[in-house]
């Protein structure tokens, strides 16, 4: 198991002083290479989980472990992606990939060599010099998805990826995602509302319950690789989209 959640809770401090549960109780483990899409409603943790799981926020009780090492600060193997793209808006296309490279303290010509081998997997070739105001907002969420991949990390951490963009940029970013993870060995936990996107991309949907976040139902998704647009409309694609809307809509308590 490359990621362990046991009995993991996380609270923060209310203004009245009161510590407020927003995750948790929440033990799964997840193993090496798989692809596992988080769902559930607005408010119920996953982005906490995200940050736990990268290092960022601290569990308030139980653990989170990255292959049997308690997680308690950023590491280089495991990478995280916003919804927001977070680019920095004076550098270049290539200069925001190479950025991780650059915070290792790779030389200049090193990482750019490095971040410019993978313009074309991105679709990015001929923007390496321009700057994020000049992008869509499909080509800035690859920029984004390059400063992952530069990493080479183990784990990718993807919180709504794609949340911000219209439904056909979406659909065809996620999947080139599955394209840029081409050998597959990569972990990938992806929290998603997208509940199609969800059943398209991952080997295994988790939805959570209402805050704080337990988990509801926690589906294999056995649908074969490599994944087409064309298999939404086969019906065990739709059995699973039907098993995991009912899972959200689970009145929970
Ligand atoms: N640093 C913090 N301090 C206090 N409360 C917080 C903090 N971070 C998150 N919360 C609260 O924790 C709860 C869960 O937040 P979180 O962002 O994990 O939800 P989410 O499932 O990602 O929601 P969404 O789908 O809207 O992104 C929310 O009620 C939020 O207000
Ligand atoms: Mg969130």
């Amino acid at each position: 198991m490359i990621l362990s959640l046991r009995d993991l809770v996380v609270s923060f401090r209310a203004p009245a002083g009161d510590l407020l549960p927003v995750l948790g109780p929440i033990s799964f483990d997840v193993a090496d290479s798989q692809f596992v899409c988080v769902l559930g409603p607005s408010g119920c943790g996953k982005s906490t989980l995200i940050r736990v799981l990268a290092g960022l926020q601290a569990a308030s009780a139980g653990s989170a472990r990255y292959q049997a090492q308690l997680i308690q600060a950023p590491s280089a193997d495991i990478a995280i992606m916003f919804q927001d793209p977070n680019l920095m808006p004076w550098r270049t296309v290539l200069q925001n990939i190479a950025l991780p490279l650059e915070l290792r303290g790779m030389p200049r010509q090193q990482r750019h060599r490095i971040a410019r081998a993978l313009l074309p997997q991105l679709r990015l070739n001929g923007f390496e010099h321009a700057y994020p105001a000049e992008l869509s907002g499909g080509m800035a969420q690859r920029v984004a998805l390059g400063r992952v991949i530069v990493q080479q990390p183990k784990v990718w951490l993807l919180d709504e990826p794609f949340g911000a963009l219209d439904a056909l940029t979406r659909e065809r970013l996620s999947l080139e995602l599955l394209r840029l993870r081409a050998g597959g060995e990569q972990t990938v936990i992806m929290v998603t509302h997208d509940i199609n996107e969800a059943v398209l991309l991952g080997d295994r949907l988790i939805v959570l319950s209402r805050g704080p976040g337990t988990i509801v139902d926690d589906i294999n998704n056995t649908l074969p690789r490599p994944r087409h647009v064309e298999m939404m409309y086969q019906p065990e694609f739709i059995r699973l989209t039907r098993r995991v809307r009912a899972a959200i809509d689970k009145p929970s308590g």
